[in-house]
């Protein structure tokens, strides 16, 4: 007998912060889902692993908003996202959550074993420090002026107007946004993963070992990782909210999010299997899996293997299939805008196409760059594919069954030519599918299952059963069809399980093949069929156009508990700014302030001093004499007791380098800028 293999596989643990949306479905949870229902028919030992990722400073943030503590929080948003998945059918064998007890006893155990061992350094840094509510600032509670483009509410890790990303020490003015007073630096001692030391050891496992089985994309953000230099991660956090750090004197202190949560993933299979978890994590023989979002590479190919590696005993990743992001009509997801659409809701209004969505979120799924979901793009695939082909194909077969056999399977005569080649190609269908999902091209896979139903249509196209006036013929091609009907129900199995029963259920067959064991004939002359029934119905323009509505409707409708503030400009306050083209007249470096520039700016009818933080992309020289784009109407603001009076325009490069905007042709000095 073969030998059966053994593989783990996880899903990301999203944050139990807001609700499971489309982008995570086909980011990671429905391919990860089709995976595993392959490996289970093949007969493979699977588990499936997911949860709840409930720790980490937005969860804190969230439940500060909504007036709740951080339990109470993360209980809310692990049910709503437990019942979406279960609510879909996402084949998990358990979803837990990293609050559990168990869960903070093996992230403790984990972090302790590291610890004895001399893996992080122990370093002592100043961070901010908030006096009135006596607590280190995580970087997302600080606020203040971007040295890049002067906004004023940037945060101590990104500036959401220019996008750079940034430290706390990199804001002007800094306030804390707890208690609205300017935060003091005070020193905090951490522990940090040298993830340097470890960068020959990646080299070699990733770049080398995994050259030719990893997916480009997760290559390629890997290699540029360890080519711009690993650089020593702090794994502990000054937070009251999460695993509290397992050392005398580490009062306030837990472990940093993204250190425990992949460490969930273990805890949830020590909640499953108590007896035998360590066979799926500690026995070279399994495949351990992870499903992920590209903005997760990095923790799961870097800095979890690290960990994995340091500890010792543990089996590495042997894939991380991460896909690219899915965009919604055109535009990025965005939840704080409430530019998404939410699983609950789909499941709410469309409770009967679940398998709808999977098929479309799989024909799109951004496996190699991003891809785009449209409300029209889901009606075609269904209309033109899943009614057109698939259903159209399965309901004319059972019908004439039904016409010509009487609710059975004929009984043929011989089979010719025509009928041997089209059941020799089918043949040659369900190990494609299976090669395709073996190196996880789920769009390919699914393709190639459908091509089954394309040939079947073909068939009845040349054979035309409804014309046929000999008996015998008739009963030979629905013989040949109703295989090709068989043989779906098996290979769509992974894709659209709930299709693939329903084809069961009409075919009153229950044997299970896996797709490599496929071999017709599957039905035997005289079988017994139900009533044929319609597996699909088409999606009509009018459902299409309230679906579409009803996205670009709740864009600024957000349900209270995710509300934050919109960024949206009208046309009136876009007329409000003011932008004329200037001229360079003078510039120079702003003493102490690594990342400012003084520039002396013509714009025809006056001179205006403007304070810019883009002294690292040019040099004062470089900019003498250039055209720029100055916002000339923003309210004046001192920095480093300098009065600015503007702001200069750039734009930001893909490795964050700035270009100056300005005119293709020279203008004059004032120009307005329309
Ligand atoms: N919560 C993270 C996110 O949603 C993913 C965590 S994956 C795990 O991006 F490995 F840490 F579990
Ligand atoms: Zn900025």
């Amino acid at each position: 007998m073969k030998k059966q293999k053994r593989y783990l596989v996880t899903a990301a643990l999203p944050y139990a912060n807001g609700g499971i949306h489309l982008g995570h479905l086909a980011g990671a949870y429905l391919p990860a889902d089709i995976y595993v229902r392959y490996r289970r028919q093949c007969g493979d030992d699977v588990l499936f692993i997911c949860g709840s990722d409930e720790h980490g400073v937005p969860i804190t943030l969230g439940a500060r908003k909504e007036g709740i503590s951080p339990q109470q929080f993360v209980d809310k948003y692990h049910e709503l996202m437990k019942r979406s998945f279960s609510d879909f059918g996402i084949a998990f064998d358990i979803y837990s959550r990293t609050t559990l007890p168990l869960h903070h006893q093996t992230s403790r155990e984990f972090f302790l074993n590291l610890y004895n061992k001399n893996i992080f350094i122990e370093e002592t840094t100043e961070q901010y420090y908030d006096e009135q509510e006596h607590l280190f600032l995580a970087d997302r509670y600080i606020q203040g002026i971007c040295p890049r483009c002067g906004y004023d509410k940037a945060y101590g890790d990104q500036c959401e107007r220019c996008g750079s990303s940034l430290t706390p020490r990199d804001l002007l003015q800094p306030v804390s946004t707890l208690s609205g007073k300017p935060p003091v630096l005070r020193q905090t001692r951490h522990w940090h993963l040298p993830l340097q030391r470890y960068e020959n050891w990646l080299r070699q496992w990733i770049l080398h070992d995994h050259a030719h089985d990893w997916k480009a994309n997760v290559l390629g953000q890997c290699k540029s990782w360890l080519d711009s230099g690993l650089q020593p991660r702090a794994m502990t956090r000054d937070l009251d909210w999460g695993v509290p750090v397992p050392l005398p004197d580490a009062e306030g202190k837990v472990l940093y999010v993204w250190f425990d949560a992949p460490i969930g993933y273990i805890s949830a299979t020590k909640e499953l299997r108590p007896d035998d978890w360590q066979r799926y994590w500690q026995d070279q023989d399994t495949q351990l899996i992870h499903f992920i979002g590209k903005d997760n590479i990095v923790f799961h190919c870097i800095i979890f293997p690290v960990l994995l590696y340091a500890h010792g005993g543990y089996v590495l990743p042997a894939q991380v299939p991460a896909n690219e992001f899915l965009n919604l009509e055109g535009e990025k997801l965005s939840t704080s805008r409430n530019w998404a659409i939410w699983l609950h809701d789909y499941l709410a209004d469309l409770p009967d196409r679940k398998d709808e969505l999977r098929y479309v979120l799989t024909a799109l799924m951004p496996e190699t760059s991003d891809s785009d979901f449209t409300w029209k793009e889901y009606q075609a695939r269904i209309n033109n594919e899943l009614v057109a082909v698939l259903g159209n194909f399965v309901n004319r077969v059972l019908v004439l069954c039904k016409k010509h056999a009487g609710l059975q399977v004929p009984t043929p005569g011989s089979l010719n030519p025509l009928d041997e080649k089209y059941l020799n190609e089918v043949q040659s269908l369900p190990s494609l599918v299976a090669a395709h999902l073996e190196r996880f091209r789920f769009r390919d896979a699914q393709n190639a299952m459908m091509e089954v139903a394309r040939l079947g249509n073909r068939y009845l196209a040349e054979t035309e059963p409804w014309k046929e006036s000999d008996p015998q013929r008739v009963a030979t091609v629905l013989y040949t069809a109703i295989q090709l009907v068989a043989c779906i129900a098996v290979v769509a199995e992974p894709f659209l399980p709930q299709t693939a029963e329903n084809i069961r259920a009409m075919l009153r067959w229950d044997q299970r093949y896996s797709l490599q064991q496929i071999a017709f004939p599957l039905l035997r002359a005289g079988h017994p069929l139900a009533e044929p029934r319609l597996l699909f119905r088409k999606f009509e323009d009018e459902e299409a156009e309230r679906q579409r509505n009803k996205l670009f409707q709740s864009q600024s409708t957000l349900p209270a508990q995710i509300q934050e503030p919109m960024n949206l400009c009208t046309y009136e306050d876009f007329s409000k700014l003011e932008l004329r083209v200037g001229t360079v007249k003078a510039a120079s470096v702003v003493p102490k302030a690594d990342k400012l520039l003084q520039l002396t700016v013509d714009l025809g009818n006056e001179r205006r001093t403007i304070v810019s933080g883009i002294a690292q992309h040019f040099s004062p020289e470089q900019l003498i004499g250039r055209q720029v784009c100055v916002v000339v109407n923003l309210v004046p603001r001192t920095i480093r007791g300098i009065e600015s009076q503007g702001m200069i325009l750039t734009a930001e490069g893909a490795d964050g380098s700035l270009s100056l905007l300005q005119p293709a042709e020279s203008v004059p000095a004032g120009a307005m800028i329309r």
